[in-house]
């Protein structure tokens, strides 16, 4: 959601290219308007568009040194070359970016306007820059000062991140909330900002993530970071960037999606590498809490529900939350309790708002998310990085199996079983799954039901116990990328209700463990097969029953089944197929954004 990339170069006049580049590089976030701005001896030149920019292929800019791009998903104002950022001031002294919503933007901007201020978009971006020329009038500078920012900023609710270009090439950025990264290239001759890291890639050799509350400067080839609200002084060091964060390649696969569904084969013992201590630490707070809520968006909601069910069964009290409906659990929240938060990104605002309030009343905060430096590992007393790699398809795949496996290994040990049976256990399951993916017989029968289910309307996917989760994911994967209406039940549902949609031909993909719900998972596909639904079912071993089968090994370890995980991997492909077929764009499905960091 809103990517910011800007360029400070010594002696390359192309900083347009190369922001045009960067933000090629962000665009997974989710936009529906660009816009570049370059900076040289002439003033800034503004280019802006609606639409994707991928599709633009080269992209020619003039020259300069300086230039700040912006990838925009609307919010205030509709999708319009003039809504797009960046926002040139009027007094032509500088020009902005912003990622986030101003909250207050109503009230300021009827100020701005009994101030005379003449708006030229409808967003509430053009506030800030309104402000800022205000205040400049106001202290009778002629140029942007980090105080004038500073003073501004202070005005601002909401969670606002937004970069700053000046006429004489002094760059500032400011920080509260969407993610905002400043790398530099190896002989240090030039700086970027950017939303992530991963973007940097191949222009910056390291960086540091600036935090929320933070203000960054590059004022006469010296940078700067300082607190916004009392402008002192943060020290600061640069870290290399690591090979993980700079794998932005498809390498040979037709999407971003496949390539990270195929990966989740060799990333999940990532998970726990060198994380023995920490994993049972937080063990061990779970242990002692009064109550353990577990806390997620969409995708992440569904681990979050899978870990509570495994805790519960351990005895442990646990409720599961899904971000945008938290306030009934609010009185139930107390400094005895312990929160775990599963996200991607870790700056989604629905959940970090969640975490701000559970802060507030004192609980632990343990997360595991997959982008370093996020805002939600700021806010956690445990911050684990999933380390699956970036993600960078919107739909997500392996950081939710990371965040299943993380849940997994955790309830594990609180069982009692040892952090090397768990390690190994997961190295099986990647192996397995290796051989799973390349078993051609099983991958054509894949292919060839995403073509005879890419024309259907509906499908239903049903599970029950340790797979109701998968059956939720599942039903979300197929209707995010095909764009097919897929619903998830739990198999124990279909006779209150969902069986009266079933009618000849309705496509049910059923998820069947070898475990105590199989009987009531094979009375549900008797009765669905009797009113003509057509049965499509995820298990290890075949059944007359079945119409369809989709064949998966099945590993158990004690209370660790990874039929979970097993059982959702042919919803990610059949979705794949059935978007490809469709012509969708698989990693960057309509009206949806990869970070969603406004509520
Ligand atoms: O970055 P997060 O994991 O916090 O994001 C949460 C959801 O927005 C995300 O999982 C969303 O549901 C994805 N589109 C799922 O594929």
């Amino acid at each position: 959601m809103c990517g910011i990339y800007m360029t400070i170069q010594q002696t390359d006049v192309h900083a347009g290219e190369k922001v045009f580049a960067g933000l090629k590089k962000i665009e997974y976030r989710g936009y529906d308007s660009w816009g570049v701005v370059v900076l040289n001896k002439f003033g800034f030149t503004l280019k802006k568009r609606t639409g994707k920019l991928s599709k633009l292929g080269q992209m020619h800019f003039v020259e300069g040194k300086c230039a700040l791009g912006h990838t925009r998903w609307a919010t205030h104002g509709g999708v319009t070359k003039e809504n797009a950022h960046p926002h040139l001031a009027k007094n032509k002294s500088f020009v902005l970016a912003q990622n986030g919503v101003v909250e207050n933007f109503q009230e300021l901007r009827e100020q701005l306007l009994d101030w005379g201020y003449d708006f030229d978009s409808e967003t509430d971006t053009e506030v800030i820059v309104g402000l800022l020329e205000f205040e400049m009038e106001q202290q009778k500078e002629q140029k942007l000062t980090s105080k004038i920012i500073r003073s501004v900023f202070r005005k601002l609710t909401g969670r606002n991140t937004i970069a700053i270009l000046t006429q004489s090439g002094d760059s500032f950025a400011v920080r509260d909330g969407s993610p905002l990264i400043v790398g530099r290239s190896k002989d240090s001759a030039e700086i970027y900002f950017s939303s992530d890291v991963v973007s940097l890639s191949g222009d910056a050799v390291e960086y540091v993530v600036i935090q929320s509350g933070q203000m960054v400067e590059y004022v006469g080839k010296k940078l700067k970071i300082t607190e916004v609200k009392s402008g002192k002084l943060v020290p600061f060091s640069f870290v290399p960037m690591s090979l993980d964060a700079t794998v932005v390649d498809k390498e040979g696969y037709s999407s971003f999606m496949l390539k990270e569904i195929y990966e989740q084969a060799k990333v999940l013992s990532k998970v726990v590498v060198g994380k023995e201590k920490e994993f049972k630490a937080v063990a061990k707070t779970i242990k002692n809490a009064k109550t353990v809520f577990t806390l997620g968006a969409g995708t992440a909601s569904y681990a979050a529900g899978h870990t509570a069910y495994i805790l519960r069964k351990l005895g442990v009290p646990a409720v599961a939350i899904a971000s945008y409906e938290s306030d009934s659990f609010k009185q139930l929240c107390d400094e005895k309790s312990v929160c775990i938060v599963y996200s991607q990104s870790g700056e989604t605002a629905d959940t970090n708002e969640v975490v701000e309030w559970m802060k507030a009343k004192g609980a632990k905060i343990i997360s595991a998310v997959n982008m370093p430096g996020s805002t939600l590992t700021q806010l956690s007393d445990f911050p684990f990085m999933l380390q699956v790699g970036p993600e960078l398809a919107v739909a997500s795949t392996k950081a939710f199996f990371g965040q299943m496996v993380w849940g997994m290994t955790v309830c594990e040990l609180l069982s009692g079983s040892k952090f090397v049976e768990i390690k190994e256990i997961i190295y099986k399951f990647e192996q397995q799954l290796r051989v799973w993916f390349a078993d051609i017989l099983v991958q054509d029968k894949i292919r060839k039901l995403a073509e005879s289910l890419v024309h259907k309307q509906h499908l239903f996917v049903l599970g029950r116990g340790d797979l109701y989760s998968s059956s939720l994911e599942s039903a979300l994967k197929l209707k995010e990328i095909s764009y097919i209406h897929a619903e998830g039940f739990s198999g124990g549902e279909l006779k209150h209700g969902v069986i009266a949609l079933i009618e000849q031909g309705t496509p049910v993909l059923c998820l069947v463990a070898e475990d105590e719900n199989k009987a009531n998972m094979l009375n549900a596909i008797s009765e669905i097969n009797a009113r003509g639904g057509f049965t499509i079912v995820i298990a290890s071993k075949d059944n007359e029953l079945y119409k369809e089968w989709i064949e998966v090994p099945e590993l158990k370890f004690r209370g660790m089944s990874f039929m979970t995980l097993m059982s959702i991997v042919p919803s990610q492909l059949l979705t794949c197929y059935m978007a490809m077929k469709k012509g969708c764009d698989v990693d960057k499905p309509r009206n949806l954004a990869k970070s969603v960091t406004v509520k």
